[in-house]
């Protein structure tokens, strides 16, 4: 089994808030992250696809393809927009990473499918800073 992996790069505003809660609330639990007025972050995204090499072509995913796709289906979606206001797939649900990963391996699960024979998408690295990261690979079967 090899592991392949792309990254791209996308920026976005967004701000942690519950409407459930007060605004003092808010800012107890998410600090500076709680700002009415937004704040934003460079994003970068690492999809790692596994699989064995398709004998033909050496590749377990052609990365151009991979990289097109993510950023058709994903990055394109995502990139200067508010996080919390202009993305149709984070509507309604709090703008943390881990709700933001979980959505976006939905979106991409199956569609790797329809551009390699032999990959399956095995997980998701989104880094919100440098040195602040989640990761996600999926509900267990
Ligand atoms: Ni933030």
């Amino acid at each position: 089994m090899v592991y392949v992996s792309r990254k791209e790069h996308f920026n976005a505003a967004h701000k942690l808030y519950n409407p459930a809660w007060s605004r003092e609330k808010n800012l107890d639990v998410f600090g500076p992250c709680a700002n009415e007025n937004w704040h934003g972050h460079n994003f970068d995204l690492i999809v790692t696809v596994k699989g064995v090499p398709d004998p033909e072509t050496g590749f377990v995913i052609d990365l151009k393809k991979l990289s097109l796709l993510i950023r058709q289906e994903v990055t394109d979606k995502l990139d200067h927009k508010n996080l919390n206001l202009d993305v149709e797939f984070m509507k309604d649900k709090l703008a943390s990473c881990e709700n933001l990963i979980m959505e976006i391996w939905k979106i991409l699960a199956p569609k790797i499918s329809t551009i390699s024979k032999f990959g399956v998408l095995h997980a998701l690295r989104l880094y919100e800073t440098p040195r602040n990261y989640v990761e996600y690979f999926g509900e267990p079967n």
